[in-house]
């Protein structure tokens, strides 16, 4: 039976830089954003504020998950593919909740509804992950190991998309592709004030200016270096 990663010490999790470390650190940070914006204090443009935070740390770390820790568990273990298919889909759903939500006004009657299904659609996300796919992760690598990953896993999540994109698929190399591009984009409109539109021009100049890199780093996640 695994243990899951929420009872266990940093220690046994392979210390601070441990990838499960570094996973319940960004759930815990999640939990904590969630439960401010559920508890409705602070005026309306802090809690804008906190949810456009909840969203970003959501897709970075996703998208992470998707590009580096998933393929090594399908790698690693027996059940890694049937294990990875359930929290991917998920992901998809969030993406699409999430899409649906930038459609509406804050004002709409069904934006709370919405927010609460993300919310419940994240927290089940963290537990599948706590409870199943990262104690599987734990059985299949050592210390070293685990700090290794955890190293790439952040190095992706610094650079990876912040907002729900139809067209990035799930899994590498696509996801990478595609995904690093429209980071770009994504972290140029996380700079703006709120419903600003990136110009069209620097929105192409910056994906093919980012084509290359995404394009590069697939390869390289191909090849397994
Ligand atoms: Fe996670
Ligand atoms: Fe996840």
């Amino acid at each position: 039976m695994h243990r899951s990663i929420a009872e266990q010490s940093v220690e046994q999790l392979g210390g601070d830089a441990s990838v499960l470390a570094r996973q319940r650190r960004d759930h815990a940070e999640l939990d904590r954003l969630m439960t401010l914006y559920e508890s409705g204090r602070g005026p309306a443009e802090e809690r804008r504020r906190t949810l456009r935070d909840i969203l970003q740390l959501t897709f970075s770390h996703a998208f992470a998950e998707e590009t580096v820790l998933w393929p090594a568990l399908r790698r690693l273990a027996s059940d890694g593919e049937e294990l990875t298919a359930r929290v991917e889909s998920e992901h998809q759903r969030i993406n699409d909740l999430v899409t649906e939500l930038e459609t509406i006004g804050p004002d709409d009657p069904r934006h709370d509804e919405l927010t609460a299904e993300t919310f419940a659609l994240i927290r089940q996300d963290i537990r599948d992950e706590e409870d199943l796919l990262l104690p599987r992760l734990q059985e299949c690598l050592d210390r070293a190991r685990l700090r290794r990953l955890g190293s790439a896993w952040e190095t992706v999540r610094r650079t990876a998309p912040t907002r729900p994109h139809s067209v990035v698929p799930r899994r590498p190399p696509a996801n990478a592709v595609l995904g690093v591009p429209l980071s770009a984009v994504d972290r140029i409109r996380d700079l703006l004030p709120a419903g600003t539109r990136v110009p069209a021009g620097t929105a192409l100049a910056v994906t093919a200016a980012c084509l290359g890199a995404g394009w590069l780093i697939a390869h390289r996640l191909r090849k397994g270096r």
